[in-house]
Parts: C-alpha cells; structure tokens; sequence
C-alpha cells in the first residue's frame, strides 16, 4: 500500500501559493501494534494553519518537509482495540495525508447518528465549536441582541450567524462578494454587507441605526475598529481570529482604548481548545437540530487530496464559498 501526503516545501512570505506545498508518495509502514490505522476521508482546511506553515502559530508549528499539519475524518483501516474496529468514523489529526497511524487516545467518533459527517469538520467541529463559545458561553446571546458577524459564510461564521438567529437575534453577516452574500442569506442572516464596500461604516449604519450589542471579530481590522464605532453601549466584543493579518501584510492595531471606555464595553478573548470539554455536549445537541433541517451546513468541498493546496491559497484569498473541506475520493488511494 502506498500512502500520499501534502509536505511543506517552503514557508509562505504574504500569501501562500501552491508551491509552497509538494505531494510525496511512500510505501505504508508495516502496521505498528498498539496504535489504530486510519485512512483520511474528509481533510479540514483552516485559516490557523497559515500561522502553522509561517511558523508563527501559538501552539503548533510545522517544519520545512512535514506533513502539513491538520484535523480529517477518517475510517480505521486496522485495528486490534474494540473500541475503534475496522470500519468506525473517527476525527483524528492526521494532517494532510491518505494514511496516518494514532494512540486510541488520540482519536473520537463521529457521531454515528450524523448522516454528513464532513460536518464534524465545519459546524458540528472544531468551526462550531468556536461559534457556540462565543454566542452561548461568552456573549450569552438572546433575543433583541444585534449580532455582527464577518466571514459569514466561513467555519466559525455559518454557525455563529445561525445560532444567534436561533436565539432570536438580528444577525448582520459580512462577506466579500454578491455571490457569498446570497449564501448567507441562504443561511438566514437579516442583513449582508460586503467587506470591500468603501462605504462600510455607513451600510453598517444603515441596517443597525441602533448599534450592535456583539460583535464577533474574526477578521481584525479594519472591520474590528468600524464594529467598535458601532458597538451600542454595553455591547460585547469577542477577539476570535485575525484573518486580516495571517498573509503576514498586514498587523492589527484595532480601536483606541478611549472607545472601549466610552461604550462600556467587554471585550472577551476566545481561544476554542478552552471549550473541548463541552465537545460532546455541543455535539449531541446540535447534530440533533441538523438532522431535523434546522441547522444548514455551509462547506466548500474539493476534490482529491493533491486539490488541498490550490483550495488553500483560494481561502486564504478570500475565494472561497464556506467551510473548505477536501474529499478524498477513493481513487486517491493507491494499492
Ligand atoms: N480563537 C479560536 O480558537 C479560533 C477557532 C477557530 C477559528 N478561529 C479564527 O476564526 C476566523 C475564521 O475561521 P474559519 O475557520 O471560520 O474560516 P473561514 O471563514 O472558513 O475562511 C476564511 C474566510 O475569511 C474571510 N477573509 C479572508 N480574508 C479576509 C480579510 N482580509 N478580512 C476579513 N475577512 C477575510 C473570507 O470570507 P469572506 O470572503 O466571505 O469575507 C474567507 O473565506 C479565522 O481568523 C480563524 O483563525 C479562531
């Protein structure tokens, strides 16, 4: 058997392009007691992985030569634990290859009860996740509350968007094109702006003469300064992601803290691996509201492991139509 992996061939300066990434082909060790054999099925791409690969990430990084490092659900291929036989869906962090090799620890199934399960990669994992500590743990969102929301249509924004809405809030999602303004309509967000309108602050005036009492800042600035202008008094901020900055051109300064002061804000920081003990919870609850229709899935699906790094530095660009997830069809398997 001949495993496939994506390697970093070199270390991105400004945006990532495709040949920062090299496919390599290896013979698949003998299988290794004790550990469980997984062959990757659903491979996650996320913005933190550009900090990963630039060697700049708070808690990870990986070196010229590795696989590029990432979540992906997974089959077991081999196993002796009767915990996890042959044929189980697990999420693992295999990174960006067909084959990887992991403790039991290591690994947690997808709910058997979810009939999609590349979702445990967007709004049912770690995206989602994210989205329910800050409207639920966080922001405590409820009813009368206007929600702010950019990268709308994206991992943590998708789920963030719906689960305000379900708590009766009016949501305001930004995204960059008509195109993904439609999705995020789709998706039951009242109002879309567009993030490269030069006329932002006002359309953001004009849906929200009132203000907006949470602001979800997943982009930095300049969105994060235009949402503090607009924050009504009282109002929440939660600093979740810095998109704007990851290509390395760019460094958040965000508003001066006179502003927080006179809105009286809170201004919360999230960092998701802080929730993971309410995974499971999260999980039951809301695979539930999926499979009834209530939760609408948002995800960007590519095709063919070798397509990670071309849908990468699409996503980092922007260019992308919700939470990028890359199938790995069963052809890429090579025996
Ligand atoms: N703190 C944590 O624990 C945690 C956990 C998960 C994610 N995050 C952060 O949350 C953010 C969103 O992650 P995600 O997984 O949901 O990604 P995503 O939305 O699936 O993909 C990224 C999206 O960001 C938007 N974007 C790109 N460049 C931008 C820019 N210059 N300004 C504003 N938006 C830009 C694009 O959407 P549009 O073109 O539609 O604007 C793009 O599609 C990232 O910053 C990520 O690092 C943090």
């Amino acid at each position: 058997m001949q495993n496939q992996k994506i390697v970093l061939e070199k270390r991105p300066v400004g945006l990532p392009t495709p040949d920062c990434f090299r496919i390599e082909n290896e013979s698949l060790s003998p299988f290794p007691q004790g550990l469980i054999r997984v062959r990757s099925e659903f491979v996650s791409l996320d913005p933190y992985q550009r900090s990963v690969i630039g060697g700049n990430h708070m808690g990870q990084t990986a070196a010229i030569g590795d696989v590029i490092p990432g979540e992906a659900v997974c089959t077991v291929v081999e196993s002796e634990n009767n915990e996890y036989p042959v044929g189980t869906v697990v999420r693992a962090h295999s990174g960006w290859q067909l084959f990887s090799d992991h403790a039991p620890q290591a690994l947690s199934r997808v709910p058997s009860e979810l009939s999609r399960p590349s979702l445990a990669l967007s709004i049912l994992g770690m995206p989602g996740l994210t989205a329910y500590a800050a409207m639920h743990q966080i922001a405590k969102v409820k009813a009368g509350d206007t929600v702010l929301i950019p990268a709308a249509i994206g991992g943590v924004g998708a789920m963030a968007g719906q689960l305000a809405k379900l708590a009766g809030a009016t949501t305001i999602g930004i995204t960059s094109s008509k195109e993904k303004g439609a999705l995020a309509k789709e998706l039951g967000y009242n109002h879309v702006l567009n993030r490269n309108s030069e006329t932002l602050a006002e359309d953001l005036s004009a849906v929200a003469p009132q203000g907006i009492s949470i602001y979800l800042d997943l982009a930095g600035d300049p969105i994060l300064t235009i949402a503090a202008q607009h924050l009504s008094l009282g109002g929440h901020v939660i600093l979740c992601g810095l998109i704007q900055d990851y290509n390395g051109n760019y460094k958040t300064m965000g508003p001066p803290p006179g502003l927080w002061i006179g809105k009286r804000a809170t201004v919360s920081g999230l960092v998701v691996y802080d929730y993971e003990h309410l995974r499971s919870t999260f999980e039951t609850a809301y695979t539930g509201l999926y499979e009834q229709g209530i939760l609408k899935p948002s995800e960007h699906v590519f095709h063919g492991l070798e397509s990670a790094p071309e849908a990468f530095c699409r996503m980092m660009q922007g260019q992308t139509l919700g939470k990028v997830v890359v199938e790995i069809g069963k052809g890429s398997a090579t025996a």
